[in-house]
């Protein structure tokens, strides 16, 4: 099988679409967010896509009801058809599911956040969530694609993400045969860190994913800890140069696919009028030399240290004072939890203090902008000097490809050693270690001296890089893992 149409069950906690209402009270679908959901779209016109997500809005959850818990048909901007197949979990078994146990738990864990000494404990009300939480929805996703693949048997199911470790194993039981991928979209940790959880639960985590024909990761760092992890952990036959872990009498695959964008659909953003807009009007008070972030507000991100970088370069560039300005553009995120709540509040108080120190007339050093705004972003994208990335740690990090590919001024990526990026765009960026804020303030100071020849061939580069492998090649390298999967039991 090659480049045919093929029968797809996608399952992912954000659906493509989230419905909701318009002024006029008619039903109105807005496009999911999210990088994955992004650069998972594409797959709907090219196959007979049916889409497992979570509802997620009260319109959402009578989408469900009309549609009797079944899937509805629904038709992506380009047109092609697709089936969406939403899942109304209990309201508090998603609660616990999402913001007790993906996110913070897994999340932190997979980004080494937690400190150690105090955080986290694993006590009763963690456990009761993960029973009765987490378990709970992966049991009702799988039952949605064991009703699915009731319907379509040969139809090969991708799991997506930390979301749902433990669908692929539940599916596995009911269904020995059927073909199943899981790609994770954020880092794998090295197995000793894993000894957070306690042993059930990370056995759960590493057995849950090892029922998968295929296991997909954004970098060979991701990769190699999960070999070690499956391998410590669960028990499984780890063989590190074919790539594969065996457990419970199955092989999996174990494969490196780094995600990508569409450029075409960045180029056409670029030329917008909304973007447009935003670009002039941020063209009229920008400064001379513009460091941008782009960042939801998490943890990970590293926004707190990235502040105290700059306020490093503002101490020993008294020169560029008036002259330089860091823009940082962040997408409010999770503030139903608590450690992400408070994360805004240190970096309002971050900025705040740099900006006390150093702001004159006509110039704040840090503007801050804390808003869902992303064609705004795009407009930033091809207005900045530096691109400045320093995450703690990051599955990929997009904006490093994205705002590249639309920069108008020979823009300067720094960008940080642990993010997934690194592995492919590393040689043309300014490498920062995420917790050396000298370092950082040096990379800035650097970037913003460098020849102009010089930051025109790193831009190039990493620009033919994203161009040459972008969202399609994504897809098609994991349909072809398929294959071989398919080729190897068939
Ligand atoms: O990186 C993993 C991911 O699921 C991305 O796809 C997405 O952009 C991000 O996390 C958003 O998370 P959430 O769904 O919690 O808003």
């Amino acid at each position: 099988m090659g480049a045919g149409r093929r029968k797809l069950i996608v399952v992912s906690n954000r659906g493509p679409v989230t419905f909701g209402r318009d002024e006029g009270g008619e039903r109105v679908a807005r496009r999911g967010g999210g990088g994955l959901v992004t650069a998972l779209r594409s797959l709907v016109s090219h196959h007979d896509v049916t889409w497992i997500a979570s509802a997620m809005s009260g319109e959402d959850r009578t989408v469900v009801e009309q549609a009797g818990g079944g899937a509805v048909e629904e038709t992506a901007r380009d047109g092609s058809r697709f089936r969406l197949r939403l899942v109304a979990h209990d309201e508090t078994a998603y609660d616990w599911f999402y913001n007790v146990v993906s996110n913070p738990m897994l999340w932190f864990l997979q980004h080494y956040l937690w400190e150690l000494a105090y955080t986290p404990s694993i006590d009763v009300a963690l456990k009761h969530a993960w029973d009765e939480g987490y378990v709970r929805v992966n049991e009702s996703f799988a039952e949605a694609v064991l009703e699915e693949l009731e319907l379509e048997p040969d139809a090969a199911v991708f799991f997506h993400d930390y979301h749902l470790y433990l669908a692929p194993k539940l599916v596995r039981e009911r269904a020995p045969d059927a073909l199943l991928a899981h790609f994770v979209h954020i880092p794998w940790p090295q197995p000793d860190y894993w000894h957070v959880l306690p042993d059930p639960i990370r056995r759960a985590v590493h057995e849950g994913v090892l029922a998968s024909d295929v296991i997909g990761f954004h970098t060979h760092r991701w990769r190699l800890n999960f070999l070690r992890a499956a391998s410590d952990l669960a028990g499984a036959d780890a063989d590190f140069a074919a790539s594969t872990a065996s457990w419970g009498g199955r092989r999996s695959l174990v494969t490196v696919h780094p995600i990508s964008v569409d450029p075409a659909e960045f180029d056409e953003l670029a030329g917008s009028e909304r973007v447009l807009a935003a670009e002039r009007e941020l063209a009229s008070r920008r400064p001379e030399k513009l460091v941008l972030r782009v960042d939801r507000t998490d943890p990970s991100k590293n926004i707190v240290r990235g502040f105290r970088a700059f306020e490093l370069y503002l101490d020993a560039h008294v020169e560029m004072h008036g002259r330089v300005g860091m823009l940082a553009l962040l997408d409010p995120s999770r503030q139903d939890i608590p450690e992400y709540s408070e994360y805004v509040g240190a970096v309002q108080r971050e900025a705040r203090r740099v900006n006390d120190r150093f702001q004159q007339d006509g110039w704040t050093p840090i503007e801050l902008v804390i808003e869902d705004d992303f064609l705004g972003s795009v407009a930033a994208y091809k207005q900045f000097d530096v691109l400045f990335v320093n995450a703690i740690f990051d599955g990929m990090n997009l904006i490093s490809k994205e705002a590249p590919l639309l920069n108008e001024r020979d823009g300067v990526l720094v960008l940080s050693e642990n993010a997934g990026a690194h592995e492919e765009l590393g040689d043309w960026a300014l490498t920062v270690n995420p917790f050396d804020v000298a370092g950082q303030a040096e990379a800035i100071h650097r970037a913003l001296t460098m020849p102009a020849g010089e930051r025109r061939e790193r831009l190039e580069a990493i620009r033919s890089h994203v161009r040459e492998h972008d969202v399609a090649g994504w897809i098609e390298a994991q349909l072809a893992d398929l294959d071989r999967v398919s080729a190897r039991v068939g």
